[in-house]
């Protein structure tokens, strides 16, 4: 069975629409989602409710093991970045430049690098005392194994609050590496295509680039590089919407950076290729829409508690959860999921194991970041991605669960919950950023 996904673009820009048509029994699915009802729907309903739930004391401490070390190659970090200080790379890179201005702004980059991608792992109110209680607390729910990284003796609390995702000045041929991995060896690639992400290498192919055999690759595997694409555009647009801007007597200062913006997803600027990977943005944004609205059968069972030991707060916090959960649920233009996770059986389980080990795989890549801050918030993503499709993959599990028994059946860890919301959370607030963007790029003309 092959699908063709065909897309319909209008030359307005503002509204877009796809087609799943499958070529052997005609039109599947039809899904009209225009962007502007994604941003009113997102910007009035969904943004300032979820905004309020990652504030929740559940919701603001992610555990995560960020010093594995890369697997796949020696760590290169940009100058090694996350060394700065500890190895002075710029004596290796001063060879590379005659000028001695260069070797001076590269040391000052990076040593900016090193600090902006650090991690800021105060704990605020929080004592450790409570987060041995929550480990306590969840070791008694029976949950099934969770990653390693979550049960390593290395993984740590991290405030995310602390620790906003916002620009790190980490870039250059190690950022291009992990972002190339990522397309390269999990994009499903068809081997004989040669298309490098790096834009230093000398021909510019990209995996968008080639429609032609997007379109002929089915549709699991083009749904799984939009993916993709959509996480970058959204990691990209929070650093243009959090660019430093200045640094006046000591003190940083966040905001827009309009010219940054434009370099990255400006439709001259990038051919055209932004209006793409912001539509993938969109498109990741519905898929983890899909997969909340699909979990909240899970989350309305009693028995499951989002627990911090403040029992008042809790169950605001699911209040809460459960609010934006039946928001999901009554939007009106969802992706349908069906045409790409049904299928035969034994096809779908295929599915689900190859989309599971990508995502592992991808988890793995994250490793090999070469600035804190960036893998706390790639890896958070990747999880939360890989939790929201393990979501749409369960939809008849989460169907029958029993209404009293914790221990059968569907179940998502403390982290996997946490990882969801928070990032689903960062892409609804990629497009209010968008949002504002668009009236910035306005104001300027
Ligand atoms: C996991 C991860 C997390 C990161 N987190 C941060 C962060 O928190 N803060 C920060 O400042 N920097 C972060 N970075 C770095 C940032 O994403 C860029 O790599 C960096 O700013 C350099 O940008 P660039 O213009 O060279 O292009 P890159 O974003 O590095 O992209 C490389 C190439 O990929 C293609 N491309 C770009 N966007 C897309 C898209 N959406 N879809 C398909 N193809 C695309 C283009 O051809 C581009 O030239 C992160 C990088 C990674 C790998
Ligand atoms: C970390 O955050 C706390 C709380 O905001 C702040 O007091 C502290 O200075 C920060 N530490 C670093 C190294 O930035
Ligand atoms: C931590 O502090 C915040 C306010 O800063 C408060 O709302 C929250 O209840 C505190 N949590 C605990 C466990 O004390
Ligand atoms: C995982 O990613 C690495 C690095 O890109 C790659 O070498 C490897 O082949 C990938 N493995 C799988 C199973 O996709």
């Amino acid at each position: 069975q092959r699908f063709v996904w065909r897309r319909v673009s209008f030359a307005r820009g503002a509204c877009f629409k796809w087609q799943v048509v499958a070529s052997l029994t005609g039109v599947l699915d039809d899904c009209f989602c225009d962007i502007e009802s994604i941003d009113v729907f997102n910007n009035l309903k969904i943004f300032p409710l979820i905004r309020k739930l990652i504030e929740k004391d559940f919701f603001r401490y992610y555990r995560v093991n960020l010093k594995r070390p890369c697997p796949f190659w020696p760590d290169d970090s940009h100058c090694s970045i996350r060394d700065c200080h500890v190895e002075p790379c710029p004596e290796v890179r001063v060879q590379h430049y005659s000028l001695a201005a260069n070797a001076i702004r590269d040391i000052k980059e990076c040593e900016q690098a090193h600090e902006l991608g650090a991690i800021n792992s105060t704990l605020s109110n929080q004592s450790k005392e409570a987060f041995e209680d929550w480990a306590h607390h969840d070791d008694a729910q029976d949950h099934f194994c969770g990653l390693d990284d979550e049960t390593s003796p290395e993984a740590e609390y991290v405030d995310l609050r602390l620790n906003p995702e916002r620009y790190t000045g980490y870039k250059g041929p190690s950022a291009w590496r992990v972002w190339n991995s990522i397309y390269e060896e999990n994009c499903f690639k068809p081997r004989s295509v040669y298309r490098p992400l790096n834009p230093l290498a000398p021909s510019r192919g990209e995996c968008e680039g080639f429609y032609d055999w997007l379109e002929g690759l089915c549709l699991e595997k083009r749904v799984f590089y939009r993916l993709i694409s959509g996480l970058h555009s959204s990691i990209n647009i929070h650093l243009c919407a959090k660019h430093l801007l200045d640094e006046a007597w000591g003190k940083a200062v966040w905001g827009a950076n309009v010219h940054e913006f434009r370099r990255r997803f400006g439709s001259a600027e990038t051919k055209g290729e932004g209006t793409r990977r912001l539509k993938n943005l969109y498109f990741l944004y519905l898929i983890e829409l899909r997969a909340l609205s699909k979990v909240a059968p899970y989350f309305e069972r009693a028995f499951v508690n989002l627990y911090t030991g403040n029992v008042h707060e809790d169950s605001a916090t699911k209040e809460l959860l459960l609010q934006i959960l039946t928001e999901t649920k009554a939007f009106p233009m969802h992706f349908d999921e069906s045409s790409m996770f049904a299928g035969h059986k034994m096809e779908a389980r295929r599915l689900k194991e190859e989309f599971r080990l990508h995502f592992k795989n991808i988890s793995r890549i994250m490793d090999c970041v070469g600035c804190d801050k960036c893998r706390l918030w790639g890896k958070l993503q990747t999880q939360g991605l890989g939790t929201a499709l393990r979501i749409l993959f369960s939809e008849k599990e989460i169907k029958n669960l029993p209404e009293n028994s914790p221990s059968k059946g569907f179940q998502l860890t403390r982290q996997e919950i946490v990882a969801l919301l928070n990032a689903f959370g960062r892409l609804s607030t990629s497009i209010k950023e968008l949002h504002n963007f668009r009236t910035l790029l306005k104001d300027q003309r």
